[in-house]
């Protein structure tokens, strides 16, 4: 079973027949509902660029899956290789034991301040030693490029993630997305310039040369045909990211070497098994954020910060109408931590963090009423309650910038789906993110200032409300030193702040790349357009009227009138849709002062 079946059949904790027991990655969780499994919940999956469709969900390294082994294992072996579970117990008991050592030899040393959660936080020299060996591999594991069903098949396009610089292209031939490095290997112009020719080939803009799905080089423009074949040249080729569509998005995976070419058939892409539960409804969304992969997954894991940043956006419970000075304690419990991740449980919520990108909060509320939903008229009791996930996807990107893909799962409501364009979902949902984005682009800034070890300085967290944004700082020095490891590629400098808004631009971050609200996007120009046209077809015809001078009559003055109001009218709406399209589409600002 998948690591988030965990909490897809997880029961909110005032229902105290179901309590979590086990580590993060076992098999072993209990259930009081029949899961379909995963395989049988999604459509085939597509391995890109590869023939074989057989899949083992094993949790072993690119390394252990593709080399061959030593006979004689290693005690390290032997802990690399270990079930998850058994790991995660070892760890325990190793860091317990080191914890009590350390207490019982510093505890007549003064300790530095430290609120209750974060004593502990840092760990011994002799901690970090041993740690080193378990950190968590950032470069062994699947990343989303981005949602499929939004992208422009007609183009390519262009996206980091984890600094690299990837172009994701859509493939006619094999009918898939294709991901490849995003630099020609010719002269090095991006990719992501070029376009999709006529046989189905990806061809860079400047001199021409073409790939197809695999990266080879079908042909050189400049290169004679009698000549040598160069094109057939290894040198020639576009890097190759091995790729998966898995529940609507496109994973790669951040190596394009030809060891890891297979790696799909060894490991894939975690399931989110709500995304393929046809009972449940949701749109997937994406949006480039001018902060880093640490800030958004932590102001994700914060449910306590929304009746304040995003006050007024919503109004359909008495969490999001409370006011701004009526927050409360959140009683928020982390259950368990490993390297691949960690669980925890609210009141009425459970979350789990999938590392490296995957964080799924759940939450349970009031009956749906009986018969509404043909789906939950048979259901059991936990079945007839509303549900809604939250399901965040967190990309780093490079320093101090992110990408979110995120859908809201829900078993209510379901019409909705029907009843409102895609295009709406998506403007909903950017309202949210603008309204804490400036100030979280800032904070970062200044928390760079403590260092990246240094988060438990920096900041002073005493409540439970916290708790899992501590859980997740804790994770990150643990297992990858406070922060992603970005290597020598980039200065370790944040990019500079640039005015609020061209940081809160919506058009860059998400439309360019969005199919439907682009198409959204052209309709509302094109009413414009039309508005302004008809506006000045209408004054025109007042004059027409006016110079024909005829007798003054009730018809004429009719007439006349209506010929004013529409012109008025239409003179209006194309404000309006001036207005709508520069706040839905460019930017739209939230001031928290103002917002009463
Ligand atoms: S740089 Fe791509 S063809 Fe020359
Ligand atoms: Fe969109």
């Amino acid at each position: 079973m998948d690591v988030l079946n965990t909490l897809y059949s997880f029961t909110p904790s005032y229902n105290h027949s179901f309590r979590a027991q086990s580590p993060i990655g076992s098999d072993s969780w209990p259930s009081k509902r029949t899961l379909k499994s995963p395989k049988s919940v999604i459509r085939p999956q597509i391995l890109i660029g590869y023939t074989s469709c057989l899949c083992k969900r094993t949790p072993t390294s690119p390394e252990s899956a593709i080399r061959p082994q030593s006979p004689v294992r290693s005690k390290a072996w032997f802990f690399k290789n270990a079930p998850i579970s058994l790991k995660s117990t070892i760890h325990t008991a190793r860091r317990r034991w080191n914890y009590r050592r350390r207490r019982l030899s510093t505890s007549a040393i003064a300790q530095p301040l430290t609120s209750p959660l974060t004593e502990s936080f840092s760990p011994s020299n002799e901690d970090e030693v041993e740690e080193e060996k378990d950190m968590f591999k950032w470069f062994e594991h699947w990343y989303p490029a981005a949602p499929e069903y939004d992208l422009d098949k007609r183009v390519p396009h262009a996206f980091t993630v984890l600094g690299l610089d990837i172009v994701v292209w859509w493939d006619k031939e094999e009918q898939g997305w294709r991901v490849f490095d995003d630099s020609c290997p010719h002269r090095r112009a991006p990719l992501s310039e070029g376009r999709i020719d006529e046989n189905g080939d990806l061809q860079c803009s400047y001199h021409g040369w073409c790939f197809g799905s695999k990266g080879e080089c079908k042909s050189i423009p400049q290169a004679p045909a009698d000549g040598p074949p160069v094109h057939t040249s290894k040198r020639a080729c576009a890097g190759l990211y091995p790729s998966v569509q898995q529940q609507g998005i496109i994973w790669f995976w951040p190596s394009t070497d030809p060891l890891y070419k297979d790696i799909a058939l060894e490991k894939m892409p975690p399931l989110i098994p709500v995304l393929s539960d046809p009972s449940f409804r949701s749109v997937l969304s994406m949006r480039d954020i001018p902060y880093g992969y640490e800030i958004l997954i932590e102001n994700l894991m914060d449910p306590s910060h929304v009746p304040y940043a995003h006050h007024r956006l919503a109004s359909n419970s008495s969490f999001w109408k409370s006011p701004r000075r009526g927050g409360k304690p959140l009683d928020l419990r982390l259950q368990n931590m490993d390297k691949l991740g960690f669980q925890g449980e609210g009141e009425k919520s459970s979350t789990i963090f999938v590392a490296p990108c995957i964080y799924v909060s759940k939450s349970t509320f009031t009956p749906s009423k009986e018969g509404k939903s043909q789906t939950l008229k048979s259901g059991t009791e936990e079945e007839k309650m509303k549900t809604i996930f939250l399901v965040f996807i967190c990309v780093p990107v490079a320093p101090g910038r992110s990408r979110l893909i995120w859908a809201f799962p829900r078993n209510f409501a379901l019409w909705l789906d029907r009843a409102l364009p895609r295009w709406l979902y998506h403007i909903q949902q950017n309202l949210f993110l603008d309204s804490d984005l400036y100030f979280l682009h800032l904070e970062e800034r200044k928390l760079q200032g403590y260092g990246q070890t240094n988060w438990e300085k920096a900041c002073y967290v005493p409540t439970k409300a916290d708790a899992f944004v501590v859980a997740f700082r804790k994770w990150l020095k643990k297992y990858s030193n406070g922060g992603v490891p970005w290597g020598t590629k980039f200065s370790g400098l944040l990019p500079p702040t640039p005015s609020k808004e061209q940081l809160m631009d919506r058009y860059w971050s998400h439309v360019v790349k969005c199919r439907s609200c682009k198409r959204a996007l052209n309709v509302f120009r094109a009413l414009e357009v039309v508005t302004q046209v008809l506006s000045i077809v209408f004054v025109g015809m007042l004059g027409v009227m006016a110079a024909i001078k005829r007798t003054p009559s009730t018809y004429l003055y009719v007439w006349n009138t209506l010929l004013v109001a529409s012109a008025l009218i239409c003179c209006l709406t194309s404000r309006w849709l001036s207005q709508f399209i520069y706040k839905t589409y460019y930017f739209h600002d939230y001031n928290h002062a103002l917002v009463k």
